[in-house]
């Protein structure tokens, strides 16, 4: 039964890793690339994960083939080709990169195939998408959470919201529309003007009072309050807020954890002109990435402030009760008063590197027991067979006199002396 199942599996991994649409690629890619759409994965074949990510590339193939759309997709094995891994700076495995002309986007998102098709075709499509009417500016409106649009006719605005939008394309589409097709309630104070439209309403990109537009829109692009996992933290990194979250306990949501929920959409809705510009807010269920972060286990639900551009942290130092604990505890944060922990010090860098190792360790062990014991083993045999050699020689050499001694010997030493003798039999033996 069990081999069966093992069969039927074989044959289903190998029905489900071949594509026609996936091209396999080597050192030419540099020179064929110009003036075509390439979605490249660069993988190894060595990396556990890029095993499990096959199939969905081949998925990603397919899917993008029977859209009819004109990106190529295709993969590098970097362990073959070098050259190309280290040409467009791949430091890990798999990378995902979609080139266009002379531009290069990198997809940080899910490894999931709706996730890739859809950062495949948003980033191959024009960079601003003009909305003809008013049922399709509803339409778009409809479906996007966040929403900023160009209104207005030519301008060096518009220019800088292109050179905006081509940078950050890689994370949401941007649009553009005359002023014709906004809906009646939405009167902008001038036109033109980038207008974004998000947790309900909307407002307008001022230069003068927001700076560089790139950085604003960087800013405002996630909900002022939202549900978060680790790919929505990743994105977050560029935007330089600082990130407040309730931290959920997993299963049953317990009233405290509905509370604390409760306290930080308050500050992040009530007090979004005093907050919004230094600060994400959200919520968060899986904790892992966060135990991670913090070295430890975080115990939910509780109250936790990201600094993600150097993986700090900040945890109240008294029960947040109020809103207005919470209030003091963030301006704390702002005005230094309240002191940060982790952080990427050379400390912390190794400690997270142990952690690490454990982490990715017990992972690999879950996954395939016996293998990591095998894998294990390897480096731990060659250090004992090292250690071994080591003694072999010293006994050897100092054969009579640890004889004599050995009697009087007691606890650790006797028993390593024992075994010693044991082994060193052992390989008379052999010899
Ligand atoms: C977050 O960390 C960066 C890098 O160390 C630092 O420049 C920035 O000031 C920190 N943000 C806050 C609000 O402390």
């Amino acid at each position: 039964m069990a081999r069966l199942r093992f069969t039927c599996a074989v044959i289903f991994i190998a029905i489900a890793s071949v594509s026609a649409y996936v091209d396999e690629l080597d050192d030419t890619f540099k020179d064929i690339r110009t003036n075509e759409l390439w979605l490249v994965k660069f993988y190894a074949p060595w990396c556990a994960f890029c095993k499990t990510f096959a199939p969905v590339w081949y998925e990603v193939g397919d899917e993008l083939k029977s859209m009819g759309s004109d990106v190529n997709v295709g993969m590098i094995d970097c362990t073959k080709h070098k050259s190309v891994g280290s040409e467009f700076g791949v430091r890990g495995y798999p990378t995902i990169k979609l080139f266009k002309g002379e531009k290069i986007f990198n997809y940080n998102g899910p490894r999931r195939k709706v996730d890739i098709v859809e950062f495949a075709i948003r980033v191959s499509g024009p960079v601003v998408r003009a909305i003809p009417n008013q049922q399709m500016f509803q339409h778009v409106m409809s479906r996007n959470d966040i929403l900023f649009v160009y209104i207005g006719g030519a301008s060096p605005l518009k220019e800088k919201y292109v050179k905006m939008a081509s940078q950050l394309i890689v994370y949401l589409s941007f649009y553009s529309a005359l002023e014709t097709v906004l809906p009646k309630a939405v009167t902008l104070p001038e036109v033109p003007s980038v207008v974004v439209f998000k947790d309900g309403t909307f407002f307008t990109y001022n230069e003068v009072q927001h700076g560089d537009l790139t950085t604003w829109v960087n800013r405002e692009r996630f909900p002022t309050y939202i549900k978060l996992d680790s790919y929505t933290l990743y994105a977050m990194g560029d935007t330089g807020k600082l990130v407040v979250i309730a931290v959920e306990d997993e299963k049953h949501p317990s009233e405290e954890s509905i509370r604390l929920k409760a306290l930080i959409e308050t500050a992040a809705t009530e007090y979004k002109d005093h907050f919004s510009s230094d600060y994400q807010f959200g919520h968060m269920e899986e904790n892992s990435y966060l135990n991670g972060l913090v070295l430890g286990e975080v115990k939910a639900p509780c109250i936790i402030v990201l600094n993600l551009s150097n993986d700090g942290y900040y945890t109240p130092k008294v029960p947040v009760k109020t809103i207005d604990d919470l209030l003091s505890f963030l301006d704390g944060i702002l005005d230094g008063k309240v002191k940060q922990l982790g952080g990427n010090g050379a400390v912390q860098r190794i400690k997270r590197a142990v952690t690490d190792a454990k982490t990715t360790l017990k992972t690999m062990y879950d996954a395939a027991p016996v293998w990591t014991c095998v894998i294990i083993s390897i480096p731990v045999g060659i250090v004992g067979m090292i250690i071994y050699a080591t003694c072999t020689v010293k006994r050897v050499n100092g054969d009579e006199e640890e004889e004599e001694e050995e009697p009087q010997q007691k606890g650790r030493k006797a028993i390593a002396g024992k075994e010693n003798k044991r082994k060193n039999s052992g390989s008379k033996k052999e010899d």
